[in-house]
């Protein structure tokens, strides 16, 4: 299939791209566009078909749902019912990093909700998603814009590798400015629980409702035969080729250690990449290093962590070395990326 690319610099000015953008869509095609979280692979949510296409082109696994996207706040046509916290979630985090799981209206098809009778539901706040929404007029469906699997993708040329040729259109914008994707909540439940950390952090959605917590399971090792409450949040995800190892403690000890770790490894011919932080690359002198922002502003992290996972890719990487994060305010979106990437390989310092 012949991929089709534009860029928008301006969403007023460039009007006309995404108009064309949307016409895919309304005719059951597959559209790439950038959001603030990562970039999404979209498709008409209401149409089975076109939603199908989607799982096609990541080879994404037939029992993960997808999350659709809106345009406004009025979610009444896909929902059963609204409950009192969901409608204060969205007043206080939408256009934003937050989805919602509630249950589904019949209008939504089986495949786009893996056959769940919930579906997880977000209003972006990049314009030029929200525009794309608006004309295509429908609701989106759109898992991160990766081939399943791979770290997710944070600007244009990261879906350009991955996807074309697999779809009708290819958006780019800016890169991303959050840089994982939503947090998570299930609003089916009562207390509502955190399925996914993300940009909107747990301390920003208890400042909402105290009774939120966060589902525990999703930072450890899942044991064997225990089946995650969001079908994504699997063992092996955000992996890049090289195997991850994430070394956490004390700064110092885990430069230390991390140090070790390189040499040893470079001895063996290896090549190794370190994931690391503007106050600490000037401790490495072996290894390649990756900054991904600084260690006073997670938000900088979190921004590049998928993008420094497939430079590790780029580099042709067989060890990638990364430094923790103590798991509170963004840390805790940060460190559930990175162990998955890791497959849980943590040492403690
Ligand atoms: O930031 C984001 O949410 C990005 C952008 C593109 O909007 N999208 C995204 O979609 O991350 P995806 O498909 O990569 O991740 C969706 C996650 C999966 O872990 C899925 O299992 C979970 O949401 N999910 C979706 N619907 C659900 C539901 N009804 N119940 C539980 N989990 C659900
Ligand atoms: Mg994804």
């Amino acid at each position: 299939m012949e991929t089709k690319f534009s860029i928008i610099k301006d969403v007023k000015e460039d009007e006309e791209k995404i108009r064309e953008a949307a016409e895919f869509i309304k005719n059951g095609g597959t559209v790439v566009f950038p959001t603030e979280t990562v970039y999404g692979l979209g498709a008409d949510a209401l149409n089975a078909t076109a939603v199908e296409k989607i799982f096609k082109a990541k080879g994404r696994p037939q029992d993960n749902p997808l999350i659709i996207h809106v345009s406004s706040k009025d979610i009444e046509p896909y929902v059963m019912e609204i409950p009192e916290v969901a409608n204060k979630l969205i007043n206080k985090f939408w256009p934003g990093p937050l989805t919602i799981i509630l249950k589904k209206k019949d209008i939504i098809p089986n495949v786009t909700s893996a056959d769940l009778n919930s579906i997880g539901i977000r209003m972006p706040d990049n314009e030029i998603a929200r525009k794309l929404i608006e004309l295509s007029n429908t609701t989106i469906a759109a898992p991160s814009a990766n081939i399943s699997g791979r770290p997710s993708p944070t600007d244009f040329q990261r879906c350009v590798e991955d996807l074309d040729g697999k779809v009708d259109c290819i958006l780019g914008g800016m890169q991303s400015d959050v840089g994982v994707e939503s947090t998570i909540v299930d609003c089916t439940v009562i207390p509502p629980i955190v399925l996914r950390p993300g940009g909107i952090t747990l301390e920003m959605l208890k400042e909402i409702e105290s009774s939120i917590e966060i589902d525990r399971a999703i930072m450890e090792k899942p044991k064997e035969g225990l089946k995650p409450k969001a079908p994504g949040m699997k063992y092996k995800h955000y992996a890049p080729n090289a195997k991850v190892t994430i070394i956490s403690g004390e700064r110092k000890k885990t430069i230390e250690k991390i140090k070790e770790m390189v040499h040893y490894n470079i001895e063996k011919g290896k090549k190794v990449c370190i994931l690391t932080v503007e106050e600490n690359v000037m401790e490495y002198t072996e290894g390649d290093c990756i900054v991904m922002g600084s260690m006073f502003n997670l938000a900088t992290i979190a921004k590049s962590l998928f993008e420094a996972l497939r430079k590790c890719d780029d580099l042709k990487a067989d060890l990638i070395l990364a430094e923790g994060y103590k798991e509170e305010g963004l840390g805790i979106a940060i460190m559930n990326r990175l162990n998955k990437a890791a497959g849980f390989d943590i040492i403690d310092v």
